[in-house]
């Protein structure tokens, strides 16, 4: 999809699952087991509405981040969401962040977005800058966030 000096950014593929595991255990999410992991972006792949890219330099997956594509009502077109953004924590501060959100940026607007949006922790007090530095505006002084745990289905 498109190369910078040492890395590649690439749709994700089903045997990346091990080094996505991996980084998403490193985003705080250690429970995800490899298989279902695949089976996610499995279910990724089947999606018309977004995306999950990697970057990959040294053979390495050291990046990724996955984007998703929701239909306005109350407008035309699409707003993007970022679901998932990690970088390995070895590679951090070298671009590749931005690279990969420029990519989902440039996935988004092929699917008809035309806004991008993002919630972030308080807690990551890496991403707020990273994401300042990208052009994001800070929106929760205006919308708040709610959020609902549903019951699972059997
Ligand atoms: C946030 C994160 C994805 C950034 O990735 P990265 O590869 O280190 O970022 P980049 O090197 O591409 O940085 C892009 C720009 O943001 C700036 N930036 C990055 N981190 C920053 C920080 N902590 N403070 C200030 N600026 C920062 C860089 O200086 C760079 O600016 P420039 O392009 O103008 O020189 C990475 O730190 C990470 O994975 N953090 C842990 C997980 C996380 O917080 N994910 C976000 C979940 S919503």
């Amino acid at each position: 999809m498109s190369t910078a000096a040492d890395f590649t950014v690439r749709r994700a593929r089903l045997e990346d699952a091990a080094q996505v595991a991996s980084l998403l255990a490193e985003l705080g999410y250690p429970d995800n087991s490899i298989d279902d992991v695949r089976l996610r972006l499995a279910t990724w792949a089947q999606e018309t509405a977004g995306v999950v890219l990697v970057a990959e330099g040294g053979g390495q997956v050291v990046g990724a981040v996955a984007v998703a594509a929701i239909p306005y009502l109350e407008r035309g077109g699409r707003s993007g969401r970022i679901v998932a953004l990690v970088v390995a924590a070895g590679r951090r501060g070298q671009g590749i962040g931005r690279r990969l959100v420029e990519a989902a940026e440039e996935a988004a607007g092929d699917l008809g977005c035309v806004t991008m949006e993002v919630t972030s922790a308080r807690s990551r007090t890496e991403s707020h800058p990273f994401y300042r530095n990208l052009g994001y505006q800070e929106w929760s002084d205006r919308s708040a966030r709610y959020l609902k745990n549903l019951p699972p289905r059997a």
